[in-house]
């Protein structure tokens, strides 16, 4: 059996106060410790959380240099050293917003796997796509070339990530058959690439305007094993939810 994996990305939201604002409320739940729950905030908040809450943290970006001059950018073993034991790799954000492509996000994965940062590597297709039913060839060469290079072992502490990106912060979630549609064939491609087995044990979660209403559905599915949620995961309240979402 799989575990579930419901993963907050703050986004650009939440300076320190704000940070340690949310772990002082996070304190007042009960979190499920079945599922794994982990906090993306902005890294510079990474020491504060790491110090008031238990849950895990992880990073919204890296880069794939170890040190040196790259101004604006941190390592991986930065974050390691911050407390952070995750990281996002290749959001519909850092590709379109900031122009990263399969080969840098590539480059990301495997530093991340080798320093022993666990990458959410992510893939969506956008609305153009979608609509000329371009949607599986997209994730298909995102995931083949996300994964390039990377051993079946390396894929024991990676997690996929499907967010279709026409889903993201619009409050138009993919219906919970188009999600689940998505990430099996997600696992069976990995299943061609690797093995079955891999192809089993992999988590994948979807993402995109998920929150406490539209979770237990999504979660249902069986090759959905948990969540990346942007809006949602903001606030204390709503956070707990989604972790505790088999108690509502
Ligand atoms: P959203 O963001 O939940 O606000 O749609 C999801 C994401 O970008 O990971």
């Amino acid at each position: 059996m799989r575990k579930k994996i419901i993963a907050g990305n703050w986004k650009m939201n939440h300076g320190p106060v704000e940070a340690e604002k949310f772990a002082k409320e996070l304190k007042n739940y009960d979190l499920d410790d079945e599922v794994i729950s982990i906090i993306f905030p902005p890294a510079i908040n990474l020491p504060i959380l790491k110090d008031k809450l238990t849950i895990s943290l992880g990073a919204q970006n890296m880069y794939f240099e170890d040190s040196g001059a790259f101004t604006g950018e941190i390592s991986g073993d930065m974050i390691l050293e911050a407390g952070g034991e995750y990281v996002i790799i290749g959001h519909s954000e850092r590709r379109q917003v900031f122009g990263e492509t399969d080969e840098i996000i590539n480059k990301k994965v495997k530093k991340a796997v080798e320093i022993g940062l666990k990458p959410i590597l992510c893939c969506g297709e956008n609305l153009e796509e979608r609509e000329e039913e371009k949607h599986q060839e997209r994730i298909e060469s995102q995931i083949r070339s996300g994964l390039k290079g990377l051993s079946k072992e390396d894929l024991e502490n990676l997690v996929i990530a499907y967010e279709p990106i026409w889903a993201i912060g619009t409050g138009k979630t993919a219906s919970s058959e188009d999600a689940e549609e998505m990430c099996a064939f997600i696992r069976e491609l990995v299943g061609k690439l690797y093995d079955e087995d891999t192809a089993e044990k992999l988590l994948i979660q979807y993402g995109g305007s998920v929150n406490p209403e539209n979770i237990k559905k999504i979660l249902a599915k069986d090759n959905i094993d948990g969540a990346l949620v942007g809006g949602a995961s903001l606030k204390a309240e709503s956070f707990q939810e989604l972790v505790n979402f088999k108690m509502n």
